[in-house]
């Protein structure tokens, strides 16, 4: 999908130091936008934005809200604002219900949900000072769409965020806005999420080693395909699996 439309245009991705977000980051900088790429990893950005394409490093720790207003005051600063937002960061603990930490619960429902709030909030405000239009895409989940045993708070933070896709895309048609909101909900993508979750590498590896799981470049390449999409066209959320996954 030709990303032609958005060349020069501002991009915020989050979650930039690995995996889908590194992926979706690639792309757009390869579409010609202008990419500021957010996570905690610094190495990792500047080893990233060390590449062909504007870049903008922001090292952040999403759970620290001071941090993340000061990365797009630097995106202002640098480039005026954002057209387009990849809300993508995120991630899963395993920690049941019944005897989960409350510091994984509370860990992934402010990255994967509070921040995701944050982030949108700014870059709209951005959009709307810079002509009204842009792109608000938040990386999803199958799970955001059936609950996987043993992933309940994890699925909620999902659900939230289906929620928050709907309810920002009600707010901004109340305003007669143009920008547009999407979700993408990918199944199984091979990327550091496994290791996170189980905090064992034997698991993590079996997670992706039982059929052939997506590549992070098909949700990046889903990603461009919501932002190609004509104006008058607004995907509201892209579900992909694996073909061979079954649930
Ligand atoms: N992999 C899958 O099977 C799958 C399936 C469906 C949906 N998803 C979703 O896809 C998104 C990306 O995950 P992934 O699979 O690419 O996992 P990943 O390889 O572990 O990447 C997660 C990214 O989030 C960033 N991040 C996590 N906590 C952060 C924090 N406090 N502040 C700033 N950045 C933070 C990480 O950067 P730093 O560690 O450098 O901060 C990293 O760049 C997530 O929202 C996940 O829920 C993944």
């Amino acid at each position: 999908m030709s990303l032609e439309r958005w060349r020069g245009k501002v991009a915020l991705v989050t979650g930039a130091s690995s995996g889908i977000g590194r992926a979706i980051a690639e792309r757009l900088a390869a579409g010609g936008l202008k990419v500021a790429a957010l996570a905690r990893r610094a190495e990792r950005l500047d080893e990233l934005c060390a590449g062909e394409g504007e870049w903008l490093a922001l090292p952040c720790d999403l759970r620290d809200e001071a941090s993340l207003l000061d990365a797009f005051a630097r995106v202002r600063a640098e480039w005026g604002g954002v057209d387009v937002l990849v809300n993508n960061a995120g991630l899963g603990h395993k920690a049941p219900l019944t005897s989960g930490a409350t510091e994984h619960w509370r860990e992934m429902l402010e990255v994967n949900v509070l921040a995701l709030c944050v982030a949108t909030r700014e870059a709209v405000a951005d959009m709307q000072r810079r002509g009204g239009t842009g792109h608000v895409i938040h990386v999803s989940s199958m799970s955001a769409h059936r609950v996987p045993g043993g992933s309940g708070v994890y699925s909620a933070t999902k659900y939230a965020v289906r929620s928050l896709t709907e309810g920002l895309r009600l707010e901004l048609r109340e305003q007669g806005s143009p920008i547009r909101v999407s979700a993408v909900s990918p199944g199984f993508v091979e990327t550091e999420f496994a290791a996170h979750y189980h905090r064992d590498p034997a698991a993590a590896a079996e997670t992706y080693s039982r059929y052939k799981v997506l590549d992070s470049e098909d949700v990046a390449e889903a990603v461009a395909y919501l932002l190609g999409a004509p104006d008058h066209v607004q995907v509201h959320d892209l579900l992909m699996r694996p073909t061979e996954q079954p649930s």
